[in-house]
This record gives C-alpha cells, sequence and structure tokens, in this order.
C-alpha cells in the first residue's frame, strides 16, 4: 500500500525512528542513498509562500538523483480548474511522488487518495510535519541520536491553535516526547489533536499538556521553541494577533526558566521582537540554523523511506 506523509502520526514510532536514523545518515554522506536516479521527478507544489520547504525540497530531490518540477500553485489553481482528484489522477501517472503546501488538510487527504504515488505534507493549515521530522532531528544531533529523544521534554510556546503546535503535538508524542504547550485560552490546539496526542503518548512513554502561563510550559524544559503569532493566510484576519501573545515571548527571562543550555528552536521565518528577542534567537543557545538544514536531511530521508515503500 502507497505511504504517505499527510500528518505526523501517519508514521509509527518504530517508523518515525527509521527515518530520523536515515536522516543522521544523510547528514554524514549527502549522497548517502539515490533513489530517484533516473532521474525520477516528485512534483512540488506551492500555494503559499516558501523559502527553506522549496529550497530543501528541490535540493533534496536533485541530491536523491532525481528532477524537482516546481509547480506553481498559483496558476495551477488545484480545485478551481480541475479537481484535486483529477490532478493527483494525472500528476501519479507520471511523478514518482507529490509534495504539497497547500491550506485545508482535506485537499491533501483527497491528493493521496487519488494519485497512487506517495504523498508529502509541506504545510498545511492544521500540520507541519516535515518541519517536526527536522526538529526531532535537531533535537537527536544535539542529544546524543535519536535514542536520546525519549524522555525530553520540549515546550512550544506561542499561537496553540496553528500547524506547528498540532505537529509538535502528534509528532514530539510519536517520539516519545513530553510535550507542554503554551498559549493564551483563546489560541489552544484542536482538542482532537489533542486526544490524538495523548493516545500516541501512552504508547511510547510521551506526555502532553495544554498549560496557558508561560511559566508552566517552560519550567525545566530542554527545548523551547516558538512560531510566528501570524501564520500565512491570517495576516488580513480581523482581531488582535499580537497583544494575546505577548507573555509568551520567548525572551532571557523566559528561557531562564527552561533547563540549562535548553535548545531554541524556531521552524522561521522569525519575526525578531514579536515572538522571540534577537538576543534569544541569535543566541548561543539556538540551533535554529541547525533545524533549517535539517530539513534537508530529514525530508531526504522520508522520501527515500516512502519510495522504498511505495
Ligand atoms: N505557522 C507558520 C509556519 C511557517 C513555516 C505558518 O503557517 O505560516
Amino acid at each position: 500500500m502507497t505511504r504517505h506523509l499527510l500528518r505526523d502520526d501517519d508514521l509509527s514510532p518504530a517508523e518515525q525512528r527509521e527515518v530520523l536514523d536515515l536522516a543522521l545518515a544523510f547528514r554524514d554522506d549527502r549522497q548517502a542513498r539515490t533513489p530517484l536516479a533516473g532521474p525520477r521527478a516528485v512534483a512540488v507544489i506551492f500555494d503559499k509562500p516558501t523559502l527553506r520547504t522549496q529550497v530543501s525540497f528541490l535540493t533534496g530531490i536533485a541530491e536523491l538523483g532525481g528532477f524537482p518540477l516546481t509547480v506553481d500553485g498559483t496558476l495551477a489553481r488545484i480545485g478551481q480548474r480541475e479537481s484535486v482528484a483529477d490532478t493527483a489522477r494525472v500528476l501519479g501517472r507520471q511523478v514518482a511522488a507529490v509534495v504539497w503546501r497547500t491550506h485545508a488538510q482535506a485537499r491533501l487527504d483527497e491528493m493521496a487518495a487519488h494519485a497512487g504515488v506517495p504523498v508529502v505534507n509541506a504545510l498545511t493549515d492544521d500540520f507541519h510535519p516535515c518541519q517536526v521530522l527536522a526538529d526531532l532531528l535537531t533535537l537527536a544531533q544535539h542529544r546524543g541520536g535519536t535514542a536520546g529523544l525519549a524522555g525530553t521534554t520540549l515546550a512550544y510556546v506561542g499561537d496553540g491553535s496553528n500547524n506547528m503546535a498540532h505537529s509538535y503535538l502528534l509528532g514530539g508524542a510519536t517520539a516519545g516526547l513530553h510535550v507542554r504547550i503554551g498559549t493564551p485560552a483563546l489560541y489552544r490546539p484542536d482538542a482532537a489533536v489533542v486526544a490524538r496526542a495523548q493516545e500516541v503518548a501512552a504508547t511510547t512513554g510521551g506526555s502532553v499538556r495544554v498549560v496557558h502561563a508561560v511559566a508552566e510550559a517552560v519550567a525545566g524544559a530542554d527545548a523551547v521553541a516558538t512560531d510566528t503569532w501570524v501564520s500565512m493566510g491570517q495576516e488580513d484576519e480581523a482581531g488582535d494577533r499580537e497583544t494575546p501573545f505577548v507573555p509568551f515571548r520567548v525572551d532571557a527571562d523566559v528561557l531562564a526558566l527552561a533547563a540549562p543550555g535548553a535548545l531554541v528552536l524556531h521552524c522561521l521565518p522569525a519575526y525578531r521582537g514579536k515572538e522571540i528577542t534577537a538576543e534569544v534567537l541569535d543566541g548561543p543557545q539556538s540551533v535554529v540554523w541547525d533545524e533549517a538544514e535539517n530539513r534537508l536531511h530529514a525530508q531526504k530521508a522520508l522520501l527515500t523511506w516512502l519510495l522504498e515503500r511505495a
């Protein structure tokens, strides 16, 4: 059966570990495997802005021996000119895999149902699983490999209702992390995602907590993560997307509550002075540039893993 990564819990704990171990191998040797040699094409489609995701997927597909085929979603207008299902059928006859950044998760689900080739979520409104794979890889890199992941406490503070929060919950629970989300009460994560993360955590020894005080989230944490307060597509949203989040800004005082030497993560782009101060983002505990590099290794491992099972 064709495998996909539509949300973080599409990989079992053992499978996630396999992908991360393979990603560590790609870190050591970028040409470790070339499953797309031929070259075979992978379609990479963007319905939203991108920098890291485009660069890391296109570079990664080329390094895997393949041909990276960028599709501009604003031209293709998938679902408007042609249904998602018909687009999937056309793509699946020509490319080895489809990577798609889009809005509603349901669009991705429909693509996966009809493509007949692996489909990868390159960010939706609900999840950003490739980023969390890269974040887990970064923790593994700095904490003695994938064996060191289980039992690590990761605090994510800021917008608890966005794609990153949801992916930290599911992906973190899969890795056996203790995931704490610190967010204003109005921006709590989707209840079904929290419930699913709790279910997964019960099998991995991890745990999940949603709290509304930054200190409670960050206290003693091994890693502190945050993300923009205004996700793509929310720019014109009515309402104040700043004031409620100000207490959750990651500054030196907040970071001092975490474990000594706690790692600082941010998926980028970062808004210095908003969700994180320059002092922290550019400070000695920040591993955000490793994290950005690790998108490449994590996604190459993921594509390799999926293609081997296609
Ligand atoms: N939550 C952010 C993540 C950016 C990588 C967004 O969706 O814009």
